[in-house]
């Protein structure tokens, strides 16, 4: 098994910093070239509906200045529907957004919502974005997943990150027997959410998960040893993972 696994680095919590002071440090366009000289795949960004981390220009900068696919994460609204299709970024990845969440908190209730959703996905494929739904590592999402024709589903990785023993193992499993749902079905599974150092190893093993898009925690680990090294390692145990020399 040796299929290059992708890192898409999520750039929200450089954001967050420069927003909690409301200048214009730090800039999350450095974060982006230090992502593309560490070798990163690509840059995630969620634009949320409150604009508390990335904001509109952020998303303009981005998209002028990077070559690196952009994958941006963004509600089932008519508002982000109409940002997505103004930039087309390479990958939109609809997740669940509410106001007072802290992060994203569950996965998107694709087969409640499928009358919702189906224009969007419609819309934003026919529109060359690669549409990607962040889901419950579950066959009904991911069945209806299907019947939307998104070609990507991201499985939320945040119940089995913040599990322990017996619990982390069925989680485990829960997320493994996801991923070959979908790759059966002609769908490509990333993962996401909570990911770190410790616990993205057995996630990167997993033979069909294609990307991984990690954020806090490499944000986070960038102030003790720097933001190249951080994507470093995270790329290093990653392809540990998968036998990659
Ligand atoms: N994937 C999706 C769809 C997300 O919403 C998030 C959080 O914004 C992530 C991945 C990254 O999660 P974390 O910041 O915990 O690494």
């Amino acid at each position: 098994m040796n299929q290059h696994l992708r890192l898409g680095v999520n750039i929200d919590h450089v954001a967050t910093i420069r927003n909690a002071r409301g200048g214009d440090h730090p800039d999350p366009w450095r974060a982006v070239e230090i992502v593309e000289q560490a070798g990163g795949d690509g840059i995630t960004v969620h634009l949320r509906e409150d604009r508390r981390h990335i904001r509109d220009a952020d998303l303009d900068t981005l998209m002028a200045r990077t070559q690196l696919p952009i994958n941006l994460e963004m509600a089932a609204t008519q508002e982000m529907l109409a940002i997505a299709l103004k930039h087309k970024p390479h990958a939109a990845c609809i997740v669940p957004e509410r106001r007072a969440e802290r992060t994203t908190e569950g996965g998107l209730d694709a087969a409640g919502l499928h009358n919702e959703l189906a224009p969007i996905v419609a819309q934003l494929s026919d529109a060359g974005i690669r549409v990607s739904l962040f889901i419950e590592p579950d066959a009904r999402q991911i069945e209806a997943a299907m019947r939307l024709k998104a070609p990507v589903v991201e499985l939320h990785t945040g119940k089995y990150a913040h599990s322990t023993g017996p619990e982390l193992a069925a989680e485990l499993k829960r997320l493994s027997d996801a991923a070959a749902l979908a790759a059966r079905n002609g769908i490509e599974p990333h993962a996401g959410h909570g990911l770190t150092f410790e616990n993205v190893g057995p996630i990167a093993a997993i033979p069909q998960i294609a990307e991984l898009n990690i954020g806090h925690f490499l944000i986070g680990e960038a102030i003790f040893i720097g933001l190249a090294a951080s994507i470093q390692e995270m790329r290093a145990r990653m392809d540990a993972a998968r036998d990659v020399a």
